[in-house]
């Protein structure tokens, strides 16, 4: 194969140096910062998990009001931001609407240009963090024509976000415990995993020096598709279009033909082979949060999850590519429980990510073996020829 190793969608490949994530495939491992993921997600708060993993350790409790001070700070988005919005058609999904607002945030912070400045990547980093949310969910207001809400920042960062994406200029929206306790835990476990495409794709835009806002929007871009980020809506429209429990061997049938495109969605994962450790803790909160929210205890969609994964973890075809439920699987039916639309899926799952984004971002700028990314390829094209000229082809 020539001069260069080829292998394609690196997974072989290490491309770089991290201390933040810890995975594990084949036993079902994942650690932040060497803490397991079962205890944070069931203890810390998700700004608690942004600071441990931005600066490598948990926070002692002056450090944390600090950090939570200095993200509360930056909660607001600029008046003349917030009519981008506008331009967009009302119908627009909110993921292109967050590539393109996010991606501008540069042209509102000059300091986020000076990259060889720690101190100015930190405060960006601050910003990125903060401003999510409230980016997020005027992307939801834009689509459901509804006013803009400003951040009220004595709430805390999740139920901030309910609050400005459920509140309106008539009625102030208490958000439920049982909700906030939801999207914290679901904020955590999806807050990073290492170089995965998004991530890896922040890391190789910021190999060129490139500002933060810009890396991140690359970022969101990569995380839309649905082999990512975008699973978590994917699954969704999957399991109305299955509709029944009648048609789940119907569906199976078509994940495991080759000559139809139609995958299981939320299903397989490139690095845990045995269980995705997310999806145990996340059919968990599923569980709980059906419970406990009027309306929801007797959910169709859930039942329909649930005997799909029975039925696939029977099939030889899903165990024998050791194919099993991704973060994704359930997360959807929960966000769906808590009334935030399909759309915004992918948006709740990129600003949990943000964090892990701006952690990577952050330790790379550090790095001593900091280069420039530049893969190389296998040529596969024509050999040298001469040029002819069009009347004589
Ligand atoms: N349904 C049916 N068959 C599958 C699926 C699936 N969901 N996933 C993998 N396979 C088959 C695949 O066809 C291949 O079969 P064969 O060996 O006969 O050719 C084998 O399993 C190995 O798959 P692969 O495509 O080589 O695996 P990959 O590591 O390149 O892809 C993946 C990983 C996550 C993209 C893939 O499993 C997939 O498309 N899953 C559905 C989308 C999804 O849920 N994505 C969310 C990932 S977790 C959230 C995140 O971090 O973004």
């Amino acid at each position: 194969t020539g001069m260069f190793t080829y292998d394609p969608g690196f997974v072989a490949t290490a491309s770089c140096r991290s201390a933040i994530t810890y995975i594990d495939g084949d036993k079902g491992i994942l650690r932040y910062r060497g803490y397991p993921i079962e205890q944070l997600a069931k203890e810390a708060s998700f700004l608690e998990v942004a600071y441990l993993l931005m600066y490598g350790d948990l926070p002692s409790a002056e450090e944390m009001t600090k950090f939570d001070n200095t993200i509360r700070h930056h909660t607001m988005i600029k008046e003349t931001l917030k009519s981008f919005f506008d331009g967009f058609q009302y119908d627009a999904h909110p993921m292109g609407i967050m590539v393109g607002v996010v991606g501008s945030l540069s042209a509102f912070y000059h300091d986020s240009l000076d990259i060889n400045n720690p101190r100015h990547r930190e405060i960006s980093a601050h910003r990125l963090i903060a401003k999510m949310p409230t980016i997020a969910a005027a992307s939801y207001k834009h689509n459901v024509g509804e006013a803009f809400i400003y951040p009220q920042n004595d709430l805390d960062y999740c139920e901030n976000f309910l609050h400005m994406m459920f509140s309106n200029p008539c009625e102030e929206y208490t958000p439920d415990p049982v909700a906030v306790k939801a999207i914290n835990t679901l904020f955590i476990l999806h807050a990073d995993h290492e170089q995965n495409a998004s991530t890896s794709t922040v890391r190789l835009s910021g190999s060129s020096q490139a500002n933060p806002f810009a890396c991140i929007a690359a970022g969101i871009a990569s995380l839309w598709g649905p082999s990512h980020g975008g699973a978590n809506e994917a699954v969704l429209d999957m399991l109305n279009e299955i509709g029944d429990v009648s048609q789940i061997d119907k569906y199976i049938a078509k994940a495991k033909d080759k000559d139809d495109p139609f995958r299981l969605m939320g299903f397989g994962h490139r690095v845990y082979k045995n269980f995705d450790p997310r999806a145990t803790l996340i059919r968990e909160v599923c569980h709980e949060v059906l419970a406990n929210m009027k309306g929801n205890d007797d959910n169709p969609l859930f039942e329909l999850a649930l005997r799909l994964e029975q039925v696939a973890l029977e099939d030889e075809y899903f165990v024998e590519r050791k194919l099993y439920p991704n973060v994704d699987f359930y997360s959807g039916i929960i966000y769906q429980a808590l009334g935030i639309p399909t759309s915004m899926f992918t948006v709740m799952f990129a600003v949990a990510r943000t964090v892990g984004w701006v952690a990577h971002w952050m330790e790379m700028m550090d790095d001593p073996e900091f280069r420039i990314g530049r893969p190389r390829q296998l040529y596969t094209g024509a050999p040298m020829r001469d040029y002819v000229p069009v009347d004589k082809r």
